[in-house]
């Protein structure tokens, strides 16, 4: 154990793959703890306000899935492998609140793949993206030919996973895999000070924008649009947004209670 170390603060939880020598490469060990963790930080809610996602060490985010293990692997594992890789970041991506990839250095297979699960990306100016499965003779196995046409484009997205490239961070933010890139030392304090702001919101609006936006986007834009008047309304029953708008009138700061 201890190959995922979580810290939570303030409502803030810090996720480490920690695995500094394989590149925090992702064996089975490492997805059955990630696993564990996240349904951990599910089962109980009520003060958690935003995940961070990073990798241990100044190298990687995390270098792909552990190609030692997958040498041996016979289809049926593989598969069993991959419906792993699928549960593990399909419980990522699900958790309500927003889930952030600090990407502190290589991410590439299905450390790319991770930080597409995390709905905010932030790199390091070391940071380097890929799909290179195929140099293996393999295809991304942990949604990477599903999220990442999602995220940048149909056309962009097979350009990397067909060419197997690597792209550095200016490239990445260009592409759409990251929103910003930090100076390496200061990736975890300016990730850090994007969570405090997030988790200074309304709780319970962060998580109706999540969810709202996630679930409409599986749907026709009118379905989408009717999911959102709906939960635009029901934020009107928490006491939250009444804090929200009567701090505004009286030119305060609000105090959310997360109700
Ligand atoms: N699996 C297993 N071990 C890995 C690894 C991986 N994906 N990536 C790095 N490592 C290990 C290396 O084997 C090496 O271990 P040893 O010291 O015991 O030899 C250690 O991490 C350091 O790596 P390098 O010496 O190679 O470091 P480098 O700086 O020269 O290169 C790198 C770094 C470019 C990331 C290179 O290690 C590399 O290309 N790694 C493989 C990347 C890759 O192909 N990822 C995709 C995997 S397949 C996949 O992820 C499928 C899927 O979608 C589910």
């Amino acid at each position: 154990m201890d190959l995922v170390k979580v810290t939570c603060t303030d409502g803030i939880a810090w996720m480490e793959i920690h695995r500094p020598k394989a590149m925090n490469a992702l064996t089975q060990a490492v997805l059955t703890e990630l696993e564990v963790e996240i349904a951990s930080l599910a089962a109980d809610l009520a003060d958690l306000r935003v995940v961070v996602l990073t990798g241990a060490g100044e190298k990687a985010f995390v270098a792909g899935a552990d190609i030692r293990e997958m040498a041996t692997m016979t289809p049926a594992e593989a598969a069993a492998f991959s419906a792993l890789g699928h549960r593990v970041l399909g419980a990522l991506e699900a958790l309500p609140v927003p889930v952030i990839a600090a990407v502190n250095g290589f991410a590439l297979g299905g450390g790319c793949e991770l930080a597409l699960a995390c709905d905010l990306v932030y790199a390091a100016e070391n940071a380097r993206f890929g799909q290179p499965e195929v140099k293996l003779g393999l295809i991304p196995g942990f949604g990477g030919t599903q999220r990442l046409a999602r995220r940048i484009g149909p056309m962009r997205a097979l350009d990397l996973v067909v060419t197997g490239r690597m792209v550095g961070a200016a490239e990445a933010r260009s592409l759409g895999l990251c929103l910003d890139v930090f100076p390496a030392d200061e990736l975890k304090s300016r990730v850090q000070t994007i969570a405090e702001g997030i988790a200074a919101m309304g709780p319970v609006a962060v998580r109706a924008a999540k969810a709202t936006q996630a679930r409409g986007l599986d749907g026709p834009l009118a379905t989408g649009n009717a999911l959102e008047r709906d939960a635009f309304a029901l934020l009107f029953a928490t006491s939250d947004a009444r804090e929200g708008m009567a701090a505004f009138t009286e030119k305060r700061d609000p105090v959310f209670q997360g109700r």
